[in-house]
């Protein structure tokens, strides 16, 4: 994990946040790979679940043929929402304290190192450190609107995501003639104050999600979910992640969160983790009518037999109040009017992209110019993730070979494509330069390429090298990139 953190430092694909000034725990920052390979996650996921998906076509495995839709709802939002949806009351985690070290720990993550101050195994508990008792701790970043500063004036910046399509449900439905069932999917920041950021972005305090919410009828929520849960597990096998390191992971009926029916997690071995565990990639919940119902009725909670009723204060009051607005759906094929089911794949974009870095880093050995094997670093991003497409090098800085190397660049550039122009150095030291940034395809215009109309194309991984005319170049490099 250290050299690939390294890495992300020396080619710029993630720095520490305010680093100049110490750095902010928590928080970090994308550096111009890291940039184009965390919008090619957000880029991919968005064409994959809404803009390339056809619904006139059953896909395999799906019940029925369904639409997706996008939403970009704003990260401050009416602060009842929070109270509706029981991140007000119910969003936090345990935290204690040491006397000793003054650190301070999730109660489920107290480090099995020796307290820094009090090492000794006799004092407290295992560690040394000298716990206080477990306090809860709401995870809800809170901010101040307008100018009084009061508490009434007191806001959340969003734990989540989802909780703005829920309270956009009717707009959708009423502006854009979606039918059931039907998916709203954003991509957007979520902010939760950890109390232990760790694991590099595994675990920061500012993060993006990429969610959906799919709205179905309750008779056949089960096969929605079972159908997602599938479909987003091999969403990642098919952007180059090796099935060894990636599990779907059903959750023990007491893992699950109060409003979920059944939840299954999308989980990978990250290397910072001990052989054998995995850490979160995606949830994907079975949230049954909870978050509709809500918002309409207000805060719901499960009664002694099982069932979700309004939750209320000791005098019988409703503990918070709902919207009520009417969030019912009306089938008008069938004429029935329910509250629709929900089935919620909600991945991070940044521990996507933090895998997706672990998965393509390898080293190996490669002859350089001289025949003598060097050690190679090499990003395998697959093609669609990779923050480089293409580099253009003019093999010598002479005889028309840069004019046609950046005449080549420039149509690539017009094709829309990331791509890097050198003509520094040996020619293997910038094959190396490109491995190490996972950049998939390398051309190289040499002394042929005035007679014979062609350049020589270096695949990253086979390393195989073919002679392709520059005419057909872009169209190659294209077909070559869909994979
Ligand atoms: N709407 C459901 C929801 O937010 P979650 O499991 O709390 O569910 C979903 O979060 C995803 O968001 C996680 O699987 C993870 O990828 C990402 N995520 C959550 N907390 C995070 C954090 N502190 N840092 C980075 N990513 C985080």
């Amino acid at each position: 994990m250290d050299k690939i953190v390294a890495l992300c430092k020396r080619r710029g694909f993630i720095f520490q946040n305010s680093e100049i000034y110490g750095g902010q725990n928590g928080f970090w920052d994308y550096g111009p790979l890291g940039t184009e390979l965390k919008r090619n996650v957000r880029d991919v996921w968005y064409r994959d679940m809404v803009s390339a998906h056809n619904e006139l076509l059953q896909p395999a495995g799906a019940p029925s043929t369904f639409q997706m839709v996008g939403l970009e709802s704003s990260i401050i939002m009416h602060p009842q929402v929070w109270k509706c949806s029981g991140h007000y009351d119910l969003f936090h985690d345990m935290m204690v304290d040491c006397h000793a070290c003054k650190g301070r720990f999730r109660q489920d993550h107290i480090p099995s190192t020796p307290c820094p101050q009090k090492p000794s195994k006799s004092v407290g508990e295992h560690t040394g450190c000298r716990l206080t008792e477990p306090r809860e701790f709401n995870l809800m970043m809170k901010t101040i609107i307008g100018a009084l500063g009061t508490d009434d004036d007191a806001a959340f910046l969003r734990p989540e995501t989802a909780q703005g399509i829920f309270v956009n449900f009717k707009n959708v439905v009423d502006s854009s003639r979606v039918k059931l069932p039907f998916g709203i999917c954003q991509v957007g920041k979520s902010f939760r104050n950890e109390i232990t950021p760790r694991n590099f972005t595994f675990r920061s305090r500012e993060f993006e999600q990429m969610e959906i919410e799919f709205f179905c009828h309750p008779s056949q929520s089960r096969e929605w979910y079972t159908y997602w849960r599938d479909r987003r597990y091999n969403w990642y096998l098919n952007l180059g992640i090796t099935k060894d390191r990636l599990i779907l992971r059903d959750h023990h009926q007491d893992e699950l969160a109060h409003y979920s029916v059944g939840t299954a997690d999308i989980e990978y071995a990250f290397p910072f983790l001990d052989a054998g565990e995995y850490g979160e990639l995606e949830g994907i919940a079975h949230r049954g009518d909870f978050d509709l119902r809500s918002h309409m009725e207000g805060k719901l909670a499960k009664n002694a037999a099982g069932q979700l009723e309004l939750e209320r204060t000791a005098d019988g009051q409703p503990k918070h109040r709902g919207s009520g607005k009417d969030l019912t759906y009306f089938d008008d094929q069938t004429r029935e009017r329910f509250t629709p089911h929900v089935i919620e794949p909600s991945a991070g974009a940044d521990r996507g992209t933090l895998a997706f870095i672990c998965e393509a880093y390898h080293e190996d050995q490669q002859p350089d110019e001289n025949g003598t094997m060097q050690e190679r670093v090499v990003m395998r991003f697959h093609p669609r993730l990779a923050p480089v497409k293409v580099a253009v090098f003019p093999l010598i800085k002479k005889d028309g070979m840069p004019e046609k190397a950046m005449e080549i660049y420039g149509q690539l550039k017009a094709a829309g494509l990331s791509v890097q122009y050198d003509q520094q150095a040996a020619i293997g030291r910038r094959y190396r330069r490109q491995d190490e940034i996972g950049t998939p395809y390398c051309l190289t215009i040499d002394g042929d390429t005035a007679k014979d109309g062609c350049v020589t194309i270096r695949d990253r991984d086979t390393l195989q090298q073919e002679r392709i005319p520059v005419t057909r170049i872009v169209d190659e490099i294209l077909t070559r990139l869909k994979g």
